[in-house]
C-alpha cells in the first residue's frame, strides 16, 4: 500500500468502533500517522464520516465502515457508550483482531470477553477528553491513556500519534481509581442535575461523601490500595478540577439517552455482594438514575 494512500487498506493495524465523541478524537490523530478504520453505526453515518468531519479545528475524511461490514484489523479500540458494548464486541470478532482493547468507561471487559474470543480482550482507562456538538467533535483537555500489558502495539501507535499512553502493570487498580470518582461523580450529578462543583457544596457534599464511604471498602477488597481519606480527598480533586463540566452521565440524562449506570454504580453493586458489603446509597442511586432512562432505551 502507498504510505500515503490510507484509505481502504486490505488490513488495518488499527480499527476504532464507535464514531461518537473520543472515537473521532483518536481517530482523527491516528489517522495523520497511519491507516486507522473508523467503524460507524450503520453506511449512511459511515458514508458521512468518509465525507468529512471537523474534530477541532480540521476537517478529517475518515476511512469509516459500516458496522455490518468491518474491514479486518490487528487491534481494535472500543469506544462506544457502555451499553453496546456487547454490539461492539460482536463486530471486533468479525475483523478478527490480535486484540480487544476497551477505553469507555464504566467495567466492560466481561461483555466484551463474554462476545469476542479475541487472543486478547482487556479494558484500559482514559482521561482524553472529547464532546460533540452536532457533527463537531471538540477535544476537550489532552490526558493519559493506560493501557493492560500485552497492548504496547496499541501503546505505541498511540504516543506516534502524539497521545500520552503507556502500558500499567497494575491497571485493574487504575480502572477501580478511575471507577471511584465515576461511581461518585457521575450519578449525583446526573440525578441532581448539577454541574460537577456544586458536589462539594451543601447540601451535596455529604451526599458525595457518603457514596465513597460505602465505596472504597468494596474498591479495596478488589484490590485497590486506599483509604477512606485518600479515597475522599481523589473525588473532591476531581470534582474540584472539573467544577464547570457536566458530567456525562448528566448529559446522557438530559438528551434522553441510555447512561452508563450499569458500567459504573452497577459494577459496584455486583462486586459488593460478591464481597457481602452493603451499599445502600448506591443501590438507591442506581435505581434512581435508572427511573430516568427512557423506557426505550432500557
Ligand atoms: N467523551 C469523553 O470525553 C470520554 C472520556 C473518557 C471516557 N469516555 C468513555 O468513552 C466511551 C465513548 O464515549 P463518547 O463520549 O465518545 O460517546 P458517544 O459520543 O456517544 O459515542 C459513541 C458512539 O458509538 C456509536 N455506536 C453505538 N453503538 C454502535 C454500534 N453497535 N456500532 C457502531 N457504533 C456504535 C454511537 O453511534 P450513534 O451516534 O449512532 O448512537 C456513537 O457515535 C464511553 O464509555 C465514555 O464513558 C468518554
Amino acid at each position: 500500500m502507498n504510505p500515503n494512500d490510507h484509505s481502504r487498506a486490505d488490513r488495518y493495524p488499527l480499527a476504532i468502533t464507535g464514531a461518537g465523541a473520543l472515537g473521532l478524537h483518536f481517530a482523527a490523530r491516528l489517522a495523520e500517522v497511519m491507516p486507522v478504520a473508523l467503524i460507524a453505526r450503520d453506511e449512511a453515518r459511515a458514508a458521512r464520516l468518509r465525507a468529512g468531519v471537523t474534530v477541532g479545528e480540521r476537517s478529517f475524511e475518515a476511512d469509516a465502515f459500516a458496522a455490518d461490514a468491518p474491514p479486518a484489523a490487528d487491534w481494535v479500540i472500543v469506544l462506544v457508550k457502555a451499553g453496546d458494548t456487547a454490539a461492539a464486541a460482536a463486530i471486533a470478532a468479525r475483523m478478527p483482531p490480535r486484540g480487544v482493547l476497551s477505553l469507555q468507561n464504566g467495567l466492560t471487559a466481561d461483555v466484551l470477553r463474554a462476545n469476542c474470543a479475541a487472543p486478547l480482550v482487556d479494558q484500559g482507562i482514559t482521561t482524553e477528553g472529547a464532546y460533540r456538538d452536532g457533527e463537531r467533535v471538540h477535544p476537550s483537555g489532552a490526558g493519559e491513556t493506560l493501557l493492560p500489558p500485552g497492548f504496547e502495539p496499541v501503546a505505541e501507535m498511540l504516543v506516534r500519534a502524539g497521545f500520552r499512553a503507556r502500558v500499567e502493570d497494575d491497571i485493574a487498580a487504575a480502572r477501580l481509581a478511575k471507577l471511584l470518582v465515576n461511581l461518585a461523580i457521575n450519578p449525583l450529578a446526573a440525578l441532581h442535575r448539577v454541574n460537577n462543583g456544586a458536589l462539594l457544596a451543601p447540601p451535596l457534599r455529604a451526599e458525595l461523601d457518603r457514596l465513597v464511604h460505602e465505596a472504597w471498602p468494596v474498591l479495596r477488597a478488589e484490590g485497590l490500595a486506599v483509604d477512606e481519606p485518600a479515597a475522599i480527598a481523589r473525588v473532591h480533586a476531581v470534582a474540584q478540577a472539573t467544577a464547570a463540566n457536566r458530567a456525562s452521565m448528566l448529559q446522557d440524562v438530559l438528551a434522553g439517552r441510555r447512561t452508563e449506570i450499569d458500567a459504573i454504580t452497577g459494577a459496584l453493586l455486583r462486586m459488593a455482594a460478591r464481597h457481602g458489603i452493603a451499599v445502600p446509597t448506591h443501590a438507591a442511586l442506581y435505581r434512581a438514575v435508572s427511573a430516568l432512562e427512557p423506557a426505550a432505551a432500557r
